[in-house]
């Protein structure tokens, strides 16, 4: 889709971008990253025109973007960048509306436009009205965002787009973005400084330094093997536990070491049954499989008659299938529990996850490839 042929850019003596060769995939999500001034910007400008390269070429579909007007071009192709994007007098709603216009849509058609990507990006249709100034920083960079996407780009370039804006919300702005794009599927350029944010939304990361490509890969792979100590180093310390927040709960439920019941079981019954298996926990389920509260033998408690105490529980903690590792291991650990039931979102119970998996999980990854 989008294909830099070793592209390299001086600024006077300085190389900013030194023979770039990269390939972004169709609808896929690509996060640029590496130091302050190591050419991501660069990189990015270079799509759109807004620099030109003194080497190579960039293909959009496979035509070079130096046989198309540059003006034609900046209108097709969606940009972000870091606050200052919105023009200050013109209203959200005309704001949103300029590429439309631009392109000459008539309007009631960029009327509906503009309320479907305010729909897109969270925004009721009361925000058409405001100003900039009159929006918190999270909510002018989600107009900024409805605004790139309101002539329905194939291409769009994000430069630190969330970089100005508070941890909670850009966590918010992050998850959002990441449902709009499984709906819109764009080819996106996305820079960022912020290694989290990177294998959080990125398909594929690119990491530069001093202009030039050091590695381009899936976040999972350059998570597991890293191609020097410069990616080691930017990855943090951490990286297994990073590499775990892109791997779900239900890629590691097992149907073992539990029981299911139903609610009319006889506890007695239960009981017998969990200890002629050397098992502790049953799970009470309905008709439909739905968790509906859990029987466990409590080996904390003193034994009664020699036996440890059933005792049952109608809301047993539980995480579902889509919650990653580490969200499920710090809720192990916040509950004190080593098997959490994975549940999906109707509440159907699909197995259990133990520590010991995430644990072999994080062991697997610090062994080196080839071990
Ligand atoms: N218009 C320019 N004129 C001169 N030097 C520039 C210009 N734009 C960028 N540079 C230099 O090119 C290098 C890469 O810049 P940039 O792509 O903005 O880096 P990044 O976005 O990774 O921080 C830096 O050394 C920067 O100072
Ligand atoms: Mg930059």
């Amino acid at each position: 889709m989008i294909e830099y042929k070793n592209i390299t850019k001086y600024f006077g003596e300085k190389t900013a971008v030194n023979d770039l060769t990269m390939t972004l995939e169709k609808g896929t999500i690509t996060m640029l990253i590496g130091p302050s001034g190591c050419g991501k910007t660069t990189s990015l400008k270079m799509v759109n025109r807004l620099v030109d390269p003194d080497e190579g070429d960039i293909l959009i579909n496979g035509d070079s973007i130096f046989d198309l007007d540059p003006v034609t071009l900046r209108r097709d192709i969606g940009y972000v960048i870091q606050e200052i994007g919105l023009f200050p007098h013109y209203s959200v709603f005309d704001n949103i509306a300029t590429l439309p216009r631009l392109h000459k849509w008539d309007e009631k058609k960029i009327k509906d436009r503009v309320h479907e990507v305010l729909n897109m990006v969270t925004l009721d249709e009361t925000y058409a009205d405001k100003y900039p100034r009159q929006l918190s920083g999270g909510e002018r960079q989600r107009v900024g965002l409805a605004r790139a996407l309101a002539a329905d780009p194939e291409v769009l370039l994000m430069d630190e787009p969330f970089g100005a804006i508070d941890p909670i919300n850009r966590l918010i702005l992050q998850q959002s973005f990441l449902e709009i794009q499984e709906e819109i599927k764009k080819t996106i350029v996305f820079v960022t400084h912020d290694i989290n944010e990177a294998i959080q939304l990125g398909d594929k990361i690119a990491i530069m330094n001093q202009g030039t490509l050091i590695q381009f890969d899936t976040v999972s792979e350059i998570l597991a093997n890293p191609e020097n100590e410069f990616v080691e180093n930017l990855l943090g310390q951490d990286r297994n536990l990073k590499a775990l927040s892109l791997k779900k709960a239900k890629d590691y439920a097992v149907q073992e070491g539990y029981i299911s019941v139903s609610k009319e079981a006889d506890k007695e019954e239960i009981r017998k049954e969990l200890e002629d298996k050397d098992l502790i926990v049953a799970y009470i389920l309905d008709s439909r499989d739905r968790l509906q509260g859990r029987y466990y033998i409590d080996r904390s408690a003193k034994k009664v008659e020699g036996r440890y105490p059933i005792v049952r529980e109608t809301k047993p903690y539980r995480v579902t299938r889509n919650t990653s590792l580490t969200e499920t291991l710090s809720r192990m650990l916040e509950h004190g529990e080593k098997k959490l039931p994975v549940v999906t979102r109707e509440d159907r119970l699909i197995g259990v996850i133990d520590l010991d998996a995430i644990f072999e999980e994080v062991e697997q990854a610090e062994t080196p490839k080839g071990a």
